[in-house]
């Protein structure tokens, strides 16, 4: 274990994980960000006390975009017999691997994937489905919100960043045939930032508002979709709407 905890504190990590030994793994961001995590972490799983119940290890979760597995190794430690962990990362997937053999865990596992790749051929479909931080990195959020529904048996639960929406009707073609907007997407220039481990793979982001996002969740098949809210003690961006959580029932 000591070797283990050795490689740990070799890296810097995105999340601040208590390590058993009572230390904190080092970040490496300059300021702190782990109240962001702690927030959403606190939401999914009040979100999941009401929905699953407490005991779960009959049910299956899987983490879009996992990171270094926080949200994967959350699910696992929070009793789901079986997780698994993909993001578009290599270095993420052997980070989470690293981190997840401290806490000893089973039934938790982590692959590279592509979010715009996917599909249940590849890996089933889960009870619960996590796509927390990813949303507003692709330039394909419909084609990720269908696979979520996809890969998704039960309970999905949604977290991005989202903009301010448009309202209103348009002339679609002339002025005898008017649409409503159902929501509106705002673009964000990543390309710049492509090497960055938080980053889209892309660089070209589609940044939904939120009518986007639930009216978006319908459509691709889901029957009921509620917004969340934020504990009062939530880091300001969840607390000021900038970024929600969403569950998304099958
Ligand atoms: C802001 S981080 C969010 C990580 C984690 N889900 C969280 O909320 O803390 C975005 C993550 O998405 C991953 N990512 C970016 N584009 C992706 C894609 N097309 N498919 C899968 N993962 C992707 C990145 O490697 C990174 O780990």
């Amino acid at each position: 274990m000591s070797s283990t905890l050795d490689k740990v504190r070799a890296r810097e990590w995105f999340y601040a994980y208590k390590l058993p030994d009572g230390s904190t793994a080092p970040t490496y961001h300059g300021f702190d960000i782990q109240p962001i995590h702690d927030t959403r972490w606190s939401m999914v799983r009040r979100c999941l006390d009401d929905r699953l119940g407490r005991d779960r290890r009959a049910f299956s979760a899987l983490d879009l975009a996992s990171h270094q597995g926080w949200f994967a190794i959350n699910m696992a430690r929070a009793g789901f017999g079986r997780v698994l962990g993909i993001d578009a990362r290599d270095t993420h997937v052997e980070d989470s691997r690293l981190i997840a053999s401290v806490y000893d865990l089973e039934g938790l596992d982590f692959r590279q994937g592509d979010i715009h790749a996917l599909s249940v051929e590849d890996t089933g479909t889960f009870d619960v489905v996590l796509m927390m931080g990813l949303l507003y990195h692709l330039e394909n959020p419909i084609g990720a919100l269908r696979t979520c529904r996809a890969l998704c048996k039960d309970l999905c639960l949604i977290e991005t960043q989202v903009v301010p929406g448009l309202t209103g009707h348009v002339d679609y073609g002339s002025y005898q045939y008017v649409k409503p907007l159902m929501g509106s997407f705002g673009i964000i220039d990543e390309t710049d930032e492509t090497h960055g481990p938080e980053a889209s793979i892309t660089g070209v982001c589609l940044v939904p508002s939120l009518d986007a996002l639930t009216w978006i969740l319908r459509k691709v098949g889901f029957s009921r979709v509620d917004v969340l809210e934020p504990p009062e003690d939530a880091y300001e961006q969840l607390r000021y709407h900038k970024r929600v959580m969403v569950a998304a029932q099958v």
